[in-house]
């Protein structure tokens, strides 16, 4: 297998730089850039340089150190305000994937609980945590891909929809580390990316990291998926998830919800793979999760040809949720969630 690069990563100690994969090149380019300035870090999240919500609550942990570092403090007060400046400015980035607030929040929790630190112990102690919410990540993956890979078929073919993989996460993906996972156990497995539409983060992403290790991978127009539905050429969907509430409803990319339906009319099963990091228990349900609106320009102009007359009205959701009744099984780092009901949520979680 080609050695997979990572999606992002810690450069140096204190000072240090965020090394990310630019994601808005792929497939074209492969180019790696460094932030060093708060607002790069969050300009990367809020332009999809660096995006999946496990990635992008990484890169704000280590986007805090980025905007903590290089200054003088007088004492911790100053340092504090610092870093409430710091972490209230990346909560601004990107609204839907609660990984973002999950990662700041235990950043600020770090900092909370040693009021006593002097501002340079504290900066190392915070760079100790954004470490390890990294190395969190990855496990975590590594261990969703444990728990679903024997939910997938021997061998058949396997639907999903934006990407959910390596690019999206500090490790192996949420739900192509079930495919990446259940490959490497023998299963003989196509996938199908829908391109997902407007930024093709399937075509794009998907289809680039499953040729990366060498995996069949068929790219088609997120249209076509009622079609190799009906013809049989998909035994399973498997999708990430942006944020899940407690009862299991979960939103992910915008045309996730369409395909958990076509599954559903199709008798095929459609799992979400998640990190507890990825679900909301203070939301009852999906209704309450907030669904990030992105620039008309994403459909009207993408990748730099018009395609939209002037005048015409444009809505651009960037997620939809997907009702927990229509989700077969959560897979998570600690175990499958299944069927998917508040009460199994709120047990794997506890
Ligand atoms: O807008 P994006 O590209 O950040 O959307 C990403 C998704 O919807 C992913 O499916 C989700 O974050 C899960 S990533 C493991």
């Amino acid at each position: 297998m080609t050695s997979i690069p990572r999606t992002l990563s810690w450069q140096g100690g204190l000072p240090g730089r965020l090394r990310m994969i630019d994601q808005t090149k792929l497939p074209a380019e492969f180019l790696e850039i460094d932030c060093e300035t708060v607002e790069t870090v969050w300009e990367a999240i809020r332009s999809l340089r660096v995006r999946g919500a496990p990635a992008i609550g990484v890169s704000a942990a280590y986007g805090t150190i980025v905007g903590l570092q290089g200054r003088e403090y007088a004492d911790r007060a100053a340092f504090d305000a610092r870093l409430a400046e710091v972490t209230d400015f990346l909560a601004t980035s990107r609204p839907t994937a609660v990984n973002l607030f999950w990662a700041l929040d235990r950043m600020k929790a770090v900092a909370a609980s040693q009021p006593q630190l002097e501002p340079a112990a504290m900066l190392e102690r915070l760079l100790d945590k954004a470490r390890a919410i990294d190395v969190e990540d990855q496990e975590m993956c590594s261990a969703m891909g444990r728990h679903g890979a024997s939910l997938l078929p021997k061998s058949g073919g396997v639907l999903t929809h934006c990407n959910a993989g390596g690019l999206a996460t500090a490790g192996d993906g949420t739900a192509l580390s079930v495919i990446f996972a259940a490959v490497a156990a023998g299963h003989d497995l196509r996938v199908f990316a829908d391109e997902t539409r407007p930024l093709l983060q399937g075509a794009r992403l998907t289809a680039w990291e499953c040729r990366q290790r060498n995996i069949a991978v068929t790219v088609i127009c997120d249209s076509m998926a009622a079609l190799v539905m009906r013809e049989g050429k998909v035994q399973a969907v498997i999708t990430g998830a942006d944020r899940i509430a407690a009862n299991g409803d979960a939103a992910n990319k915008v045309g996730t919800y369409s395909v958990a339906v076509l599954a559903d009319a199709h008798g095929i099963p459609f799992y979400v793979a998640a990190p507890s990091s990825t679900f909301d228990l203070s939301l009852p349900s999906g209704d309450g999760i907030p669904i990030e609106e992105r620039d008309a320009a994403e459909i009207t102009h993408g990748f730099g040809r018009q395609t939209v007359p002037e005048g015409a009205d444009v809505w651009n959701p960037a997620f939809d949720v997907t009702p927990a009744r229509l989700i077969k099984a959560i897979v998570t780092e600690r175990g499958v969630i299944s069927p998917v009901t508040e009460e199994n949520v709120r047990a794997m979680l506890r």
